[in-house]
């Protein structure tokens, strides 16, 4: 497979560009007419997001590169037409904003919010089809694409999800917009994010320390300044997909009135997946040609030297807050994978963004057959990029989490102490184990420590 671009490739993109390069993790559609319609409205429909959100995203992604913000990226692995209702909503948003309050304290840092929402529907699977008792069907790729029964109705892909998840896409999104908007995400009113079940947590105490402080000192601000700080009544939101099915993506690629080049109106922040980041492939061909800030997955089997093909591919002018390596090789990995990587992006000067997902490389299968992360391992991971980062003089930059605000029992450990044999009683998840409610407040809370030490040991 061809990995460098010729100078007419690189002067050749367009939104379908893409079409020519190979596509992996694509759905199979029976009907191509059909995808076609679909397709054609889907490309008249307003967009989900505007240029300016973006650009001020790149902006603040910019500023997280060189140490001056920190990015916090979290929610579902995969959400689920089903769940788009005001409560799950409300959930994940509250937790990532206690999350976020918890990371300004302990980093002095602004925190970008992103969320995992509003569009993460479809899914890379290990492989095209799955086989149970003798019968053979394609695999689940998330609600865009088919549903997850066992019958051959549930799994052909029906290129009416895409309109459906665009729209579910729009309702979750104009949801969160209203509520931040209505004053949900006041600084001032940390009580509104509070989730049912925190005063039961052993880490309520912890947390609510931490709200009281900041509401004294606002206060205190408040007091000496004699205003409201504006800016802290209300908080930014960004969403994040990953970008896998590209037609779906190219049907939002627009260009807008006195801005150059185009963008990807349907989220923020699109990454591409650790399945679909091959040099010369489809992926890498429509993301380089965006305006958007891009994540890429990155795992340990990357070599240097390709990563830096990638970086040249995706990032050719080297543009601050533009690329942002989305790392996750696992707790018995992260030592001898990441130095090497830090090293040639250092010696070559690249702007990346280092944001560390400790999730995707610690699954593991329990003995009854199912699908888990162990927080200790999550944890370990995350001390580990922080650390590792340090040594080398870079700094991480950003985290990223499948989590939810519900009360699941999908991973193991944390302060609460989920056990294997609890994980049969909440857990919820089509596809990956999420952090719940309380281990993803612990998590912040341990990572708020770790960056508070730093921040003291300046
Ligand atoms: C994901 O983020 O859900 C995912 C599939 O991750 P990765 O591409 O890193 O495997
Ligand atoms: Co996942």
């Amino acid at each position: 497979m061809k990995s460098e671009l010729t100078f007419s490739e690189a002067n050749d993109w367009r939104p379908d560009s893409w079409q020519r390069k190979p596509a992996a993790q694509q759905p199979h559609y029976a009907d191509p007419a059909a995808l076609k319609r679909v397709l054609a409205e889907l490309s008249r429909l307003p967009p989900l997001v505007t240029s300016w959100e973006v650009e001020s995203l790149k902006q603040q992604m910019a500023e997280a590169a060189q140490g001056r913000r920190f990015l916090l990226q979290g929610g579902d692995c995969s959400e689920n037409f089903i769940d788009c209702e005001s409560g799950a909503i409300a959930s994940k948003l509250k937790i990532l904003l206690q999350m976020s309050l918890v990371l300004v304290q302990g980093s002095h840092k602004k925190i970008i919010r992103v969320g995992r929402f509003a569009g993460q529907y479809a899914k890379p699977r290990s492989t095209d089809t799955e086989t149970r008792d003798g019968i053979t069907l394609p695999s689940y790729r998330g609600d865009l694409i088919n549903r997850p029964g066992f019958h051959s109705a549930d799994r052909t892909p029906d290129p009416e999800f895409l309109l459906r998840g665009y729209e579910r896409s729009a309702l979750t999104i104009n949801f969160i917009r209203a509520l931040i908007d209505g004053g949900f995400a006041d600084l001032h009113h940390p009580e509104y994010w509070e989730l049912g079940f925190v005063h039961n947590s052993p880490l309520a105490a912890e947390y609510t320390r931490m709200v009281e402080t900041i509401g004294e000192s606002l206060r205190f601000m408040e007091t000496l300044t004699g205003n409201t700080i504006a800016e802290m009544n209300r908080v930014d939101f960004f969403t994040s997909h990953e970008g896998l099915h590209l037609p779906y993506e190219q049907a939002q690629t627009r260009q807008v009135p006195r801005r150059s080049g185009w963008y990807n109106l349907c989220t923020h922040f699109p990454w591409i997946g650790n399945r679909t980041r091959q040099l010369g492939g489809a992926h890498i061909e429509y993301f380089r040609g965006i305006q958007n800030p891009i994540g890429v997955k990155i795992d340990a089997s990357i070599r240097p030297e390709d990563l830096l093909r990638l970086c040249d591919a995706i990032n050719p002018g080297n543009e601050p807050g533009r690329l942002t390596l989305i790392h996750r090789f696992g707790i018995h990995r992260v030592e001898k994978a990441f130095p090497p990587l830090i090293s040639a992006v250092q010696q070559q000067g690249k702007n990346v963004l280092w944001c560390c997902d400790p999730m995707h490389g610690n699954s593991e299968t329990t003995s009854t057959g199912i699908k888990t992360r162990r927080f200790e391992k999550i944890l370990g991971e995350l001390e580990h990029c922080f650390h590792l980062l340090k040594i080398q003089g870079a700094h991480l930059g950003g985290v990223h989490f499948e989590l939810t605000g519900d009360n699941v029992t999908e991973c193991l450990g944390g302060a609460s102490g989920v056990t294997e044999a609890d994980l049969g009683r909440a857990y919820h998840t089509a596809v990956d184990p999420r952090l719940n409610y309380e281990q993803s407040l612990e998590m912040a809370l341990l990572l708020a420590r770790l960056m508070a030490q730093e921040h003291s040991s300046k």
